[in-house]
């Protein structure tokens, strides 16, 4: 559990630092990713929306850039199975990346009338 959180927690810190490389300009088709998202089964613990569930962190929106997410996609070694290039090819993994980078930010809470009385 430690891990988990150390690992978020650097994860987060580089999404920081490296933030923005990635995002709208990504190359691959996000509807296509979308259906990989769910076959491949990224969804049973990351949520339909990449949005954290019981098992697995939040990839969106503002996923890791793909670089970072790439690299832990096929070396997981924790509680995440790994994803070899024979169960989910480049191309296939280039789409759940444009997938994730389309999930739109929540509203900002001042856009919320109700929230600002
Ligand atoms: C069996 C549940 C499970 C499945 C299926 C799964 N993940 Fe994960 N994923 C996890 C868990 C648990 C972690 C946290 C692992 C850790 O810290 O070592 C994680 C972490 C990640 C991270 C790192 C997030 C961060 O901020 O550090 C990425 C990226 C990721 N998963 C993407 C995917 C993608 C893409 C798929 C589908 C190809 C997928 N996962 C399928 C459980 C899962």
């Amino acid at each position: 559990m430690m891990t988990q959180i150390g690992n978020y927690a650097a994860c987060v810190a580089l999404a920081v630092v490296l933030g923005g490389s990635g995002g709208a300009a990504f190359a691959g088709d996000a509807a296509k990713g979308k259906a990989t998202f769910v076959r491949v089964g990224c969804y049973e613990c990351h949520g339909h929306q990449g949005q954290g569930g019981v098992a697995g962190l939040k990839l969106a929106p503002d996923p890791l850039p793909y670089e970072t997410l790439a690299a832990f996609v096929r070396s997981s070694s924790g509680p995440m199975p790994p994803y070899s290039d024979k169960i989910l090819s480049d191309a296939d993994l280039s789409d759940i990346y444009a997938y994730l980078a389309s999930i739109p930010k929540p509203p900002d809470p001042k856009s919320i009338p109700p929230l600002n009385p």
